[in-house]
């Protein structure tokens, strides 16, 4: 937590002319989706550098390994010049304050998103004064969520038009494994 007060410190408020924004787009990414993809070009086209924050979501259990998750996304954001991909380890708000980001970014696709977001913004501006953006994305994706592809995947329905090429495979071979084990 004492970084996080450095970052308040250093940070002083919003950045000023000449300085490089950097925002951070965090979720757990279990697996990546159309949807994630299209919140995160967004956001790369509003700040001058983009970090995409692979993170555990403690309510969650994932399905895929954090190194899958980030290499999957790598992969579906390699065109994108402004964007990395990076795994978090800790708390996200001592995340945000290493990389010296300005604002954390999360899509919203419905109220319900709004409601479950809104608690994670209030902590991550307690604990490090990040302020959270939230953007809209596109309608047409408004039914694609990781846990519900998922689950689709799970009973042997099609997956591939709602995530970026590599991921369906992905998520059935790790089902595949997980059913193995069971
Ligand atoms: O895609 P998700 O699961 O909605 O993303 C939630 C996530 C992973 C961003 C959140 O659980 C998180 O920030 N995890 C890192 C640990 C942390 O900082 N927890 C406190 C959140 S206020």
């Amino acid at each position: 937590m004492a970084s996080a007060r450095r970052h308040r410190a250093r940070a002083g408020g919003w950045p000023t002319l000449g300085d490089v924004t950097i925002a951070v787009c965090p979720g757990s990414f279990d697996p990546i989706t159309l949807g994630h993809v299209d919140v995160v070009r967004r956001a790369a086209s509003m700040f001058d550098e983009v970090v995409v924050g692979i993170a555990r979501n403690s309510a969650k259990s994932a399905l895929l390994t954090p190194d899958e998750r980030v290499a999957l996304a790598r992969k579906a954001l390699a065109d994108v010049p402004n964007v990395r991909v990076e795994a978090v380890d800790g708390l996200l708000a001592d995340f945000v304050t290493q990389v010296g980001a300005h604002a954390v970014v999360k899509g919203l696709r419905s109220g319900a998103d709004f409601d479950a977001e809104l608690p994670m913004a209030l902590m991550n501006r307690h604990l490090s004064t990040v302020e959270t953006v939230f953007v809209v994305g596109d309608p047409a994706l408004a039914h694609v969520a990781s846990s519900l592809v998922k689950d689709v995947a799970r009973y042997g329905g099609p997956i591939d038009d709602l995530v970026p090429a590599g991921v369906g495979e992905a998520v059935r071979d790790a089902l595949a494994r997980a059913t193995t084990r069971s």
